[in-house]
């Protein structure tokens, strides 16, 4: 799929152009780029192609700061996420991961620029008064601490007894961040509350299907691959997907929440081309 490659390729671009980033101290300015580069770019591609389905008229620079915003946020996220503190891992996307390259100093560091920047860059778009604050105060909430930052909590702290507590966490630490971009969408195209339920419930199913490959990868998968240390979760007792599932029920279940994925984009009076390559690639990627 050379578009995902090329949209996530034209989305970290804009992190040179954005306004103030000559300013950025040289170590943020590379460990910034560092931290997004390498990545697959599914959030972006979310917005964006779902954006330009609805209207392609859409295909501006304040669409590609959005994009980049939200993989900022998503870049952040992984920064933290694999310091010693929380995950603990060296590796990620084939590299060694940001605290390995450049200290755990710089890292955080980074991390928090990320953040803040991302909100930054919002304001820099040439949306309306009234759009740049729907997607502040969306981006702002999917990524704090009633979303993405609760399910890293749960991960941590309060590991799950049932499988739907584990939906629950997925839904918050991953979930949040996936059904992230596609509000960006509906805001930006100002679509139809029928379009844009049917886009929230969508993002909702993949979501937790991205989550449940994410597991299932850290058992099934190949390092050279996945680009990340594998085995990680059974290390350290996280209670995932394959854990209450196995293998095989746990490959079923991503296969029943992309087909009821592609079962409610059927549905909608767009085709979303590319959001249906999406979720076939989100099913069979192995990295
Ligand atoms: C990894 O996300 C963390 C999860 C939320 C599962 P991705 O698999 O999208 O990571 P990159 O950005 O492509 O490396
Ligand atoms: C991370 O989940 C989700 C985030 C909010 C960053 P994981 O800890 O499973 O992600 P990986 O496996 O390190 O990419
Ligand atoms: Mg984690
Ligand atoms: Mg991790
Ligand atoms: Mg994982």
């Amino acid at each position: 799929m050379d578009w995902l490659k090329i949209n996530q390729k034209k989305t970290v671009e804009t992190l040179f152009t954005i306004d103030g980033f000559s300013q950025f101290s040289k170590e943020i300015q590379e460990a910034m780029f560092y931290a997004l580069d390498g990545g697959k770019g599914v959030r972006a591609s979310l917005l964006v192609e779902t954006t330009l389905s609805i209207n392609p008229q859409k295909n501006d620079r304040s669409l590609w700061l959005s994009a980049l915003a939200i993989e900022m946020i998503h870049a952040y996220s992984l920064i933290h996420d694999d310091l010693p503190a929380l995950d603990n891992d060296d590796l990620r996307r084939g590299k060694p991961t940001v605290h390995k390259k450049f200290g755990e100093d710089i890292a955080i560091l980074t991390g928090d620029a990320l953040l803040n920047t991302a909100f930054e860059v919002l304001t820099q778009t040439d949306y309306s008064d009234y759009v740049k604050i729907q997607l502040i105060k969306k981006l702002g909430k999917a990524a704090g601490a009633q979303g993405m930052i609760k399910g890293q909590v749960i991960d941590l702290k309060q590991p799950s007894s049932t499988i739907d507590e584990l939906k629950y966490l997925h839904s918050l630490k991953t979930g949040e961040m996936i059904t992230l971009p596609i509000n960006f969408a509906t805001v930006i195209t100002e679509c139809e509350s029928k379009v844009r339920n049917n886009l929230i419930e969508f993002s909702k199913k993949i979501g937790i299907a991205f989550q449940a490959k994410d597991d299932l990868l850290d058992i099934i998968g190949i390092e050279e691959s996945v680009g990340k240390k594998l085995q990680k979760d059974l290390k350290q007792n996280k209670k995932t997907y394959p854990y209450f599932l196995g293998i095989t029920d746990t490959k079923r279940e991503i296969d029943f929440l992309t087909s009821t994925a592609l079962d409610i984009l059927q549905n909608c009076k767009y085709s979303f081309d590319r959001l249906k390559e999406l979720i076939y690639y989100l099913k069979i990627r192995e990295k």
